[in-house]
């Protein structure tokens, strides 16, 4: 085995799961029986995946946030039957990042996520490990998987009976396919990566103490510098990473990560023990926004409009057999996505594209907020706001862009861009 290859095998499959003790919920799973494994890549290696469907329907292994060519990249366009395989191979060519990986057959991406069908990739490169940075897997760097769920009397996923057009929400909260979990930790900083891997729920996240907590990354990489905030929101599909330094604060009995509206989300238990006490370093990353990016000109125009099932973008819906832009590989474009009001107000749509990350040059002409000053390959629009990106694919093939509210996009809020 040549060491810079790596092979990873992910079958997406069917499975039981005890959610509710004693009762067992059928559930999918990459790899088991709910959820999936993480992928831990390295910058410049060289990996090879092999994909599998042993579902008994049609599905995709798409990459969410990876930089890799349109045929590699799972979307729609290339469905595993059940039975079927796919071996692919591509270089890591993008800097450390937590990204994650989930189905996208058309039409059905939103029950097969809901069903458990979700996995992460963690990509490292030789910068992040040098900062310092807390990573010790379970210890203290934790993935957070927020995803919620409506479960029936028999504690099953009906997804047809939970099913809403404009996106599914749940009254029960799985933190990484948990019920109830608590999260034990260190009096020292703990490095939490948060994926908001709902369907369609928006999570502010704090503190029940009101503490700060510092955001060192966004959805593809390390912000300039750690942004110290008390609360952030994530959209589906957006990932964000934070550092609480437990040894700071000083309520620690019953402290919680809760939600907007107060409810809880994830009850922290603070041993007496500490640990971790190296800083985090003041710079992270050298992004920078280059003048000829903010001074291109508008080159794409995505207009997202709509609710239920009238979702539209530019007034469309999606069309596997038409392409809606074109881009040149290795060109930096300015992206201008607008979502429109409708008579009841409108929305937020998280508005992701496959295959890039993105820098946010502006909301509604003004500088983004600090901590979106990273790479992204997702952003929340709000109605009637504008927002403009600077989008460049480093590879060629076709791509989807679409609403990650993920009714939205079964619904057809979604469009192709071929990258030539
Ligand atoms: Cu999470 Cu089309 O993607
Ligand atoms: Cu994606
Ligand atoms: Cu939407």
């Amino acid at each position: 085995n040549n060491k810079d290859e790596v092979v990873y095998t992910v079958r997406a499959q069917k499975g039981k799961t005890e959610i509710f003790d004693g009762v067992q919920t059928n559930t999918y799973g990459y790899n088991g029986s709910f959820l999936g494994p993480m992928i831990r890549l390295e910058k410049g290696e060289t990996v090879k995946i092999r994909t599998i469907n042993e579902l008994d329907e049609d599905t995709t292994f798409h990459w969410h946030g990876l930089e890799v060519s349109g045929e590699k990249d799972g979307g729609p366009q290339s469905i595993l039957k059940p039975g079927e395989e796919n071996t692919f191979e591509f270089k890591v060519n993008q800097e450390a990042a937590t990204l994650w990986f989930h189905p996208h057959p058309h039409g059905k991406a939103a029950e097969q996520v809901y069903n458990g069908l979700a996995g992460l990739v963690y990509i490292e490169d030789d910068h992040s490990k040098s900062l310092g940075l807390p990573n010790d897997y379970g210890k203290n760097d934790f993935p957070l998987i927020f995803q919620d769920r409506i479960f029936d009397d028999k504690k099953q996923l009906n997804y047809s009976a939970a099913m809403n057009t404009d996106g599914t929400i749940g009254d029960t909260l799985l933190i990484n396919g948990t019920l109830n979990p608590k999260l034990t930790v260190n009096k020292e900083k703990v490095r939490l990566r948060l994926l908001n891997g709902s369907n369609a729920r928006n999570y502010t996240f704090k503190l029940n103490t009101g503490d700060s907590f510092l955001q060192i990354a966004t959805d593809g990489g390390f912000l300039n510098e750690p942004v110290s905030l008390k609360e952030i929101t994530l959209t589906p599909s957006e990932r964000a990473e934070i550092v609480v330094d437990f040894s700071k604060i000083k309520e620690v009995n019953d402290l919680a990560l809760i939600n907007e509206d107060r409810s809880v989300l994830l009850p922290f238990v603070v041993t007496d023990q500490s640990g971790e006490t190296s800083m985090v370093p003041k710079k992270l990353n050298d992004l920078s926004l280059e003048d000829k990016e903010m001074d291109l000109p508008v080159t794409k125009k995505v207009e997202l409009f709509g609710m239920m099932d009238m979702v539209t973008i530019n007034g469309k819906k999606f069309d596997p057999e038409r392409i809606d832009f074109t881009q040149k590989q290795g060109v930096t474009e300015v992206w201008e996505i607008y979502n429109k009001p409708d008579m009841m107000g409108g929305m937020i749509h998280p508005f992701h594209i496959h295959g890039a990350q993105f820098k946010v040059l502006s909301r509604d002409e003004k500088k983004p907020p600090e901590n979106e000053q990273g790479w992204k390959d997702s952003i929340s629009v709000k109605p009637d706001e504008t927002v403009k990106i600077a989008v460049q694919f480093k590879h060629k093939g076709i791509y989807m862009f679409h609403c990650h509210i993920l009714e939205h996009e079964d619904n057809g809020m979604m469009g192709q861009i071929k990258v030539e």
